[in-house]
């Protein structure tokens, strides 16, 4: 296993960031990890660079050194407060830091996106994740995988009621997911098997552009 390699991560201090930062800090693949954060984590590693950064106002500089990119940046337009920002978020900033850290020579982009990405949905948030996957695409990157998962599962910090209210729908959707098999890409996915994922497929290196629905992931 090559151990010479840099991953830039921007979403290290959300649910899927973080079981993804430690899977990095442990993976012999990396002997540097970047985060990119708007505030400090107050992590502390010996291969663990963090860079406090303004995403308003980012540079080549906030990105060099970038080999692999991951990306879990995300929010909701409620915490955002307008769907602008949530766009930022969602769209703009992954699609900067893309752009810059190809100029500074990253082969690899890996995304996390979501069920029902679609840049012609009528519905916002699944047309912004349509959107943000076509921009990135369109930037070029050798090797470009989306993750989709549907609903996470794994212990927030904070309350979000509609994640609690899905946690009781995917019980209920269970039983139906084993006999009926297109259901199963809407069972609740493990936080952790989302990171597990980006990390084997980063390691895998396969060329071209790749989704792995939420299905395929399970299997992490
Ligand atoms: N939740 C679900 O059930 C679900 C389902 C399907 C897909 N997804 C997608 O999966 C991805 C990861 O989700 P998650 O639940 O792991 O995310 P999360 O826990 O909400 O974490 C989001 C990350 O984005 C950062 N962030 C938010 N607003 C920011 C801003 N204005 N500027 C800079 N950074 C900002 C957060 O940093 P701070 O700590 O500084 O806020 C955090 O690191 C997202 O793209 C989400 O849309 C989620």
């Amino acid at each position: 296993m090559n151990s010479s390699k840099t991953a830039l991560l921007m979403g290290a201090s959300g649910l899927v960031g973080n079981y993804l930062v430690f899977k990095l800090l442990q993976s012999d693949r990396y002997e540097k990890v970047i985060t990119l954060v708007r505030k400090p984590m107050h992590l502390k590693h010996p291969k663990l660079e963090e860079r406090v950064v303004d995403f308003d106002q980012l540079t080549p500089g906030d990105v060099a050194g970038a080999e692999d990119v991951f990306c879990c940046l995300g929010t909701t337009i409620r915490q955002a407060g307008s769907k602008e920002a949530f766009q930022k978020v969602d769209l703009v900033y992954p699609v900067q830091i893309g752009k810059l850290a190809l100029e500074a020579g990253a082969r690899q982009y890996l995304l996390v996106s979501s069920i029902g990405a679609n840049a012609q949905s009528s519905i916002f948030y699944s047309k912004t994740k349509g959107e943000v996957e076509a921009r990135i695409a369109a930037l070029g990157y050798p090797n470009y995988t989306i993750f989709r998962p549907s609903m996470l599962l794994g212990k927030r910090k904070e309350f979000r009621l509609g994640e609690e209210l899905g946690k009781v729908f995917d019980l209920l959707l269970s039983p139906l997911t084993l006999l009926v098999p297109p259901f199963r890409k809407y069972k609740g996915i493990q936080a952790s098997k989302v990171a597990s994922a980006m990390l084997d497929i980063a390691s895998q290196e396969v060329p071209g552009q790749h989704i792995l629905e939420s299905d395929d992931l399970q299997r992490y």
